[in-house]
């Protein structure tokens, strides 16, 4: 069978890896047709810390998501996250060459906001557009083809550090994966779970992993901020195995079970048995006990988000209020509790926009694997219309962007 258009995402989380493979039908339509899983072992806070531990997890799910699939992966798009990303909100100029805006202008225009000053150890990994002003009117998403002759973009510029990015890169090198792009994760999930009414009116997107909770607000249809908090699910883990002194894997087990981060939700009767460590007895405790632990760290980190929202100064703008995603968003109470701290509707966001193994991604914990899907898509027929464009493309090409990463610009 020949899969001329497979597109596959790499979850490299601090939890799990993820490897979804997808075909991108000639009708537009995007298919899982495979789905590889493995704990991930090697990263710490969204970020490797470990090059071994995560080559062989990244290989391990790789496989299986190859068999799955019966295809060969030789590409990849792959998130990034963790405490090194930043997020800028910067402003272009440029005045256009013939009194109308032509996609060249547009470059320029990007390149213009892109000049800031970047710390040397940190590389831009984005430049989203965000609304372009032409003479002054602005609201404009698509200005290529407009008269006028001063240009304006404003945009939202992320960056992260060298070294991150290229741990993750050398991973998928040692796995034989070419990286096709390393992409801000809060980004790729936002493709997959967010609609475009709610990034229209303003929504915030929270997905609340193992390692780290990435934050991304949208209002009038463009991404305003981003931000990471290295505060995820593990946290709420390592706080059970001290508290119900266990194991994290009987701990980690006992949350998704039993644990819920609103303590009205849980039956004042209900008992649940914790097992011990060391060859000790088992021993029964209220269920209540657990939630008592989760609600004040889940608490502590939905009033983190609220505080990086009020610094953002977008709070007061989300109509759609706020969306949950992540494999913790699926801890019990988790809508209930955002919905009291933000005062503000909540939903949770699960992947959308794909056909085939739907059942098997329909679940927070997939929203940036299928995510990076999505991104992959779009990305690719961005290339295509810029190549269809101009016959010798100026734009740095996918190879030159990956050479950069390791330093080399010849
Ligand atoms: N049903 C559930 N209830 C509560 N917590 C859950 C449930 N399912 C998964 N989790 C938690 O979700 C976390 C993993 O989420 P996810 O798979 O999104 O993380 P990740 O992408 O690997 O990490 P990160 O994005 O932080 O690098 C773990 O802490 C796990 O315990
Ligand atoms: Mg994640």
């Amino acid at each position: 069978m020949k899969h001329q258009q497979l597109i596959v995402g790499l979850d490299i989380g601090t939890h799990k890896i993820a490897c979804v493979v997808a075909e991108s039908t000639p009708d537009g339509k995007l298919d899982v047709i495979g789905i590889g899983t493995h704990p991930s072992r090697g990263l710490r806070k969204g970020v490797v810390v470990n090059i071994d531990s995560t080559v062989e997890s990244i290989r391990l799910a790789v496989e299986e998501a190859e068999l799955m699939a019966g295809v060969e992966i030789k590409t990849v798009y792959t998130g990034i996250a963790g405490s090194h990303i930043h997020g800028y909100n910067s402003h272009g100029v440029v005045a256009t060459k013939n009194g109308e805006v032509s996609a060249e202008d547009v470059e320029r225009v990007i390149e213009a906001a892109k000049a800031m000053n970047i710390p040397a150890d940190q590389k831009v990994l984005h430049i989203l557009p965000q609304d372009y002003i032409i003479d002054g009117q602005d609201g404009i998403k698509s200005p290529v083809g407009m008269s006028g002759v001063r240009l304006e973009a404003k945009v939202h510029v992320v960056t992260g550090a060298v070294s991150s990015a290229q741990n993750i890169i050398k991973c998928c090198h040692r796995c034989d994966l070419e990286v096709a792009d390393v992409v801000l994760e809060q980004l790729a999930s936002s493709e997959a779970v967010l609609e475009a009414d709610e990034k229209e009116i303003g929504v915030v997107l929270v997905d609340i992993g193992g390692g780290t909770t990435d934050i991304a607000v949208f209002v009038g249809g463009s991404i305003q901020h981003t931000s990471v908090i290295s505060i995820g699910g593990d946290h709420l883990t390592n706080d059970l195995v001290v508290g119900l002194r266990t194991s994290p894997r009987e701990a980690d087990i006992l949350k998704r079970k039993y644990g819920s981060c609103l303590t009205t939700m849980v039956p004042a009767d209900e008992q649940v048995e914790i097992p011990s460590v060391g060859g000790h007895e088992p021993r029964t405790m209220p269920r209540q006990v657990m939630a008592q632990i989760l609600e004040p760290r889940v608490d502590e980190l939905f009033e983190l988000v609220k505080s990086h929202l009020d610094q953002s100064g977008f709070r007061n703008q989300l109509s759609a209020g706020v969306v949950l995603t992540g494999g913790s968003s699926l801890l019990k109470g988790m809508v209930e509790l955002a919905e009291e701290v933000f005062d503000a509707p909540v939903r949770l966001g699960t992947p959308t926009g794909v056909g085939g193994l739907v059942d098997v991604v329909s679940t927070p914990i997939y929203s940036t694997g299928v995510g990076l899907v999505h991104y992959g898509r779009r990305y690719r027929q961005g290339e295509r219309q810029k190549a269809k464009r101009k016959s010798k493309p100026k734009g740095p090409s996918m190879w030159q962007r990956m050479r950069a990463w390791f330093g080399d610009t010849s």
